[in-house]
């Protein structure tokens, strides 16, 4: 069949490429990874405010690139995603360099040195607009040159990027230099997020002279946090390793801690999954829309670590910052989410220490613990205390009944159980559960010794009195009362 040549137009696609959606943090983020891929050991970064015209260069002392490389890193689509990535390599779609830099400004000038030989290229997209075409530059032009870090190592490779109309521009105007230097502390704080497990003494990661410290989510050096044991789940492709840990509650933190583990955007925001892609963070923040955040899940954070075998399966997105698992894996991975999020709720409410991974010693020594049903969350006393047992073996049979229904009065009674119900007006005779029945009869037989008194009024008056009793109405109670009377004393 026949075909006819048909190229994209270069000004259209121009303005599409730099829009795909990267942020300044994700696009400084994918442009390290390339230094990274090149197995560079230091990683300068610079942000230049430079009187509202200003510029960022990225300087790496990897393994730098020559003629052939540097033309092939330029061109857009430089990689086919399909193809295998080598071992441990953080590029995915041979595109990141161009619409990274792209998405922050119109000019990207890129020298290398390798082998003692320095080239250079320029994508200048003003130009690429007035001609139309993809015409690339083989010189980097003056007044880059000026700027631009000289390679001092033996191989390394600079990109430098200006006419930052998207990074640095609000409407026609240059942003106020604090406002460009409010923007850099932030992609401080996302790169030592987002790099932590890399930077090591082999890896050191510099921004404007300042060296990344490593933020590490799980405080996983901390004596109270809670590493359960590591699960290797299998997603068809490769290995995937998962790693929960529950971190201490904030009355184990100093303020500081608990300010620094909050991290950037907060505890309740830092909660859930972080997938990690070769050691690299793709993504936090959330439980896949396995469950929602909520408040007392916060001390929960799970690792997640996949290959770069698994991109296509896992959806890695071009801006390496999405993904989402394949179903056979998300159905683990509600498993593993929910024994986590039962664990940080214990941690939370009832300040645990939760440092031993045995979870029902854990849970034995708690005085309550917390039950879900239809209605919500209840919270019941440990009947299973150790103390409490002690003190059951101890005393008369009718202390342990008195003492066991003291216990339910306080549990009825506890803050976190009392719903607020309004007045039952109707008279008529609810429909109550088996087990709220024997809960009113019971009741009904513990305040018949305390009182010393049958009266049916009397009984029914306090019973109305007692937490959690206000649901029921009056002739309810009476009924309750009288049917097991009339049942006979069981
Ligand atoms: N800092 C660098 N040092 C050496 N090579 C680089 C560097 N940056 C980019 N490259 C080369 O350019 C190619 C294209 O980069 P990029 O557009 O980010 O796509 P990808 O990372 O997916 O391959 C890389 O695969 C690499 O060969
Ligand atoms: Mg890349």
């Amino acid at each position: 069949m026949e075909t006819i040549l048909t190229e994209p137009v270069a000004g259209p696609v121009i303005n599409a490429l730099r829009s795909i959606g990267y942020n300044p943090r994700t696009a400084i983020a994918d442009i390290i990874d390339n230094s990274i891929d090149a197995k560079a050991k230091k990683i300068k970064l610079q942000f230049e405010y430079n009187d509202g015209n200003g510029y960022i260069q990225i300087i790496d002392n990897g393994n730098g690139m020559d003629l052939t490389e540097i033309q092939n890193a330029m061109s857009i689509g430089s990689k086919d995603p399909r193809n295998e990535r080598g071992d441990k390599e953080l590029g995915r779609f041979g595109m990141g360099l161009k619409t990274a830099s792209f998405s922050l400004g119109k000019r990207l000038s890129v020298i290398s040195k390798k082998n003692d030989v320095l080239v250079e290229r320029c994508w200048d997209l003003d130009y690429v607009s007035q001609t139309n075409r993809w015409d690339l530059f083989t010189e980097i032009p003056l007044e880059v040159r000026s700027n631009i870090a000289e390679i001092t190592s033996i191989c390394g490779t600079v990109v430098y990027i200006d006419k930052l109309d998207r990074f640095m521009r609000a409407g026609h105007n240059p942003i106020l230099a604090n406002s460009f230097f409010s923007k850099v502390d932030r992609i401080y704080n996302h790169l030592s997020f987002v790099f932590h497990t890399l930077i090591n003494e082999d890896l050191c990661i510099e921004i404007n002279e300042n060296s990344l410290d490593a933020w590490d989510p799980f405080l996983s050096s901390h004596d109270y946090t809670n590493p359960l044991r590591p699960r290797v789940l299998k997603d068809g492709i490769g290995k995937i390793k998962v790693s929960t840990y529950i971190l201490p509650h904030a009355s184990y933190l100093t303020p500081k801690e608990y300010k620094q583990a909050g991290g950037i955007k907060g505890w309740n925001e830092h909660q859930g999954f972080y997938i990690y892609r070769e050691n690299r963070l793709l993504h936090f923040g959330n439980w896949l829309d396995i469950f929602p955040k909520d408040q007392a899940s916060q001390l929960a954070r799970v690792r997640i670590d996949i290959t770069n075998k698994s991109d296509e399966l896992w959806h890695v997105d071009i801006k390496k910052s999405m993904v989402s698992p394949p179903d056979n894996i998300k159905s683990q991975l509600k498993a593993i989410a929910r024994e986590a999020r039962d664990i940080s709720k214990q941690v939370f409410y009832f300040r645990t220490q939760s440092n031993t991974s045995d979870t029902t010693v854990r849970s034995n020594i708690n005085t309550w613990r917390q039950e879900d049903n239809e209605t919500g969350t209840v919270f019941k006393l440990n009947r299973s205390h150790p103390l409490l047992q002690r003190i059951i073996e101890d005393v008369s049979d009718e202390t342990v009944k008195n003492l066991k229904m003291f216990l339910k009065l306080v549990e009825l009674g506890s803050p976190a159980n009392i719903v607020i119900i309004p007045k039952v007006e109707e008279e008529k005779v609810q429909q109550i559960s088996e087990s709220d029945k024997s809960l009113i009869s019971e009741l009904a037989n513990m305040y018949k010794q305390l009182m010393d008194s049958d009266s049916l009024d009397e009984l029914t008056n306090i019973i109305l009195m007692t937490p959690s009793m206000e649901k029921f109405n009056r002739n309810t109670i009476k009924f309750v009362i009288e049917e097991k009377d009339y049942a006979g004393d069981n």
